[in-house]
């Protein structure tokens, strides 16, 4: 991302839209150039930015968008894309979460001008340590950043520029060109899985299940509910590991206290982050009844 802004000569003075409620990477890449984020509180549904909140954020200074296709459910990026257009802005998917995903019969990561996939190990499609992508359309957009992350040379010993090295490493790329013919099987399996926990926890209203939604390749299957620290000590309980994707949000971060922003500034995104509850959903995982099943205990013998 931060190759992906540098590209774009995004940088001191300008602005980038993003989601208040994302992983911190997404924001840290923006100040990494010298930009300033501007967080958007996501839809509670669908936990993602959406045209709706992105456009009274935009300004003079609004140089970029940058959605976020977050636990692996695509933005609506035919409106955000329009609404780019229509204020001359550049749109940036980070599509770190959502690799392989498709959203109007394109995929996630082909929509912007150009776009970051993550391939960290626990991703849909993850390497063997870290790897990433950046993918354009632009054959300008694709000199520099070859370019820049070169140490911004695209001619042996010859610098335009200051670049850094972030060549993606060939073995990871190998591996990863294997691993690709199977990321359709891999989410078709996520996808089943999910079913399956939709399905076993659809009775308990104290539980906000993820939207339902056929691009969702549910990179992480996130459910909601108030008692959530009493729920994850419970399933712990009964060794079943469970995350909370993120407890703090980025702007309650030390790091961003520079910001100065307060408890309740983004309270839908300060709420996903008191009751999120990450259960486990990976290629290959046999236990979603036991999890259901655990999960219904839970519920039935505490009151809430
Ligand atoms: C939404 C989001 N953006 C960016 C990143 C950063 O990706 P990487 O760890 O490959 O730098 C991650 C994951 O780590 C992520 O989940």
């Amino acid at each position: 991302m931060v190759l992906s802004l540098r590209a774009l000569s995004i940088g001191a003075g300008d602005e980038v839209i993003v989601p208040a409620n994302t992983y911190i990477a997404t924001w840290n890449a923006i100040c990494m150039v010298g930009a300033v984020p501007v967080p958007v509180e996501p839809d509670p549904v669908t936990m993602n930015i959406d045209a709706r909140s992105i456009a009274p954020a935009i300004n003079a200074k609004t140089k970029a968008i940058l959605p976020v296709h977050l636990y692996g459910l695509p933005c609506p990026m035919s409106e955000i894309m329009a609404l780019a257009q229509q204020h001359h802005l550049y749109v940036i998917e980070d599509n770190a979460q959502s690799a392989g995903a498709t959203i109007d019969g394109r995929k996630t990561g082909s929509w912007g001008h150009i776009n970051a996939t993550s391939f960290y190990p626990t991703k849909n499609l993850g390497a063997l340590g870290d790897a990433g992508l950046i993918t354009t359309d632009d054959a300008a957009l694709n000199a520099r950043v070859r370019s820049l992350r070169n140490y911004g040379s695209s001619q042996r010993y010859i610098n335009q520029e200051i670049g850094i090295n972030s060549r993606l490493d060939e073995l990871q790329a190998a591996l990863l060109r294997v691993k690709l013919r199977k990321l359709d099987l891999w989410i078709a399996e996520r996808k089943k899985l999910a079913g399956q926990y939709m399905e076993g926890l659809k009775d308990i209203h104290a539980i906000t299940l993820p939207v339902s939604d056929d691009h969702h390749t549910y990179h992480l299957f996130v459910i909601r509910c108030k008692e959530r620290d009493a729920l994850a000590a419970h399933l712990g309980a009964h060794q079943i590991s469970t995350l909370i994707h993120y407890p703090v949000p980025p702007h309650l971060q030390e790091a961003y206290q520079f910001m100065q922003f307060r408890h309740g500034d983004f309270p839908i995104t300060e709420e996903i982050a008191d009751t999120c509850l990450s259960l486990p959903l990976y290629y290959g995982f046999q236990q979603v009844d036991e999890v259901v099943e655990s999960i219904c205990s839970f519920y039935t013998h505490t009151k809430h």
